[in-house]
C-alpha cells in the first residue's frame, strides 16, 4: 500500500486531536448546538461592547456617576463570561490554536482585569471626593482605559469562527459551565480575587 496515498473520504483529524464534525454533522457548517451557544456568546460581546462605548462616552462627558455605574456593569458582565471562557472554552480550543495562542487569551484577561480595576478606583475618585465630575485627566485615562479592552473583546468575538468547529461534548460542557457560573454569578473583580486561579 502506497503510505502517501490521499485519503478519498471525509477529512479525518489525527488521532492525537479532538474530532472535527464532518460536513454531514452540520448544518450550514454549525451544528444546532454550536449555533445556539454562538448566540449567546455574540449577545454577551454586542452587550460588553455597548457598556464599553457608553463609559467612552461617560468619560469624555465627565458624568462620574454614570461611569461607576457602567463599570460596575462591566464587573458584573464579564465576571461569569470569562468565568466559562476559561473553564470550559479555552481548554477546548488549545487542540486547535496550541496552547501559545490560549495562554495570549488568558494574559488578555489578565490585562482586563488590571483595567477594570483601575477604572472603578477611577470611578470611585469623584465618589470620594464628593464631586460630580471628573476632571480632564481622570476622564482621558479612563477613555484609554476603556479603549484598550475593545481590541480583546473583537478578538473574543472571532473565536467563533473557531467554536463551530468544536465536537458536540465540548459545546454541551460550555453550555453547562456557563450555566453553572451564571448560576454563582460572581463580578469580575470578586472572581479575580478569589476562584480564579492566576493572580493578577
Ligand atoms: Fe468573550
Amino acid at each position: 500500500m502506497n503510505p502517501f496515498a490521499t485519503h478519498a473520504g471525509p477529512r479525518r483529524v489525527e488521532s492525537h486531536m479532538s474530532p472535527v464534525p464532518t460536513a454531514d454533522d452540520l448544518e450550514n457548517g454549525v451544528s444546532a448546538i454550536a449555533g445556539h451557544f454562538l448566540e449567546t456568546f455574540h449577545a454577551e460581546h454586542r452587550a460588553l461592547r455597548d457598556l464599553l462605548l457608553a463609559l467612552i462616552d461617560a468619560f469624555g462627558k465627565g458624568e462620574s456617576s454614570r461611569a461607576r455605574r457602567l463599570v460596575a456593569a462591566v464587573s458584573a458582565l464579564t465576571g461569569p463570561h470569562f468565568r466559562y471562557e476559561e473553564e470550559a472554552l479555552y481548554p477546548g480550543l488549545v487542540p486547535i490554536f496550541g496552547p501559545g495562542y490560549v495562554e495570549k487569551l488568558l494574559a488578555d484577561h489578565d490585562d482586563t482585569i488590571r483595567n477594570v480595576r483601575e477604572l472603578t478606583e477611577l470611578a470611585d475618585l469623584a465618589l470620594r471626593n464628593d464631586l460630580e465630575e471628573i476632571d480632564d485627566d481622570q476622564a482621558a485615562w479612563g477613555i484609554e482605559l476603556t479603549r484598550e479592552l475593545l481590541p480583546h473583546l473583537s478578538d473574543c468575538d472571532g473565536l467563533s469562527i473557531m467554536v463551530e468547529t468544536l465536537p458536540e461534548d465540548d459545546v454541551v460542557h460550555l453550555l453547562a459551565t456557563r450555566d453553572v457560573v451564571m448560576e454563582t454569578n460572581l463580578d469580575l473583580l470578586t472572581w479575580a480575587a478569589t476562584v480564579r486561579g492566576r493572580h493578577v
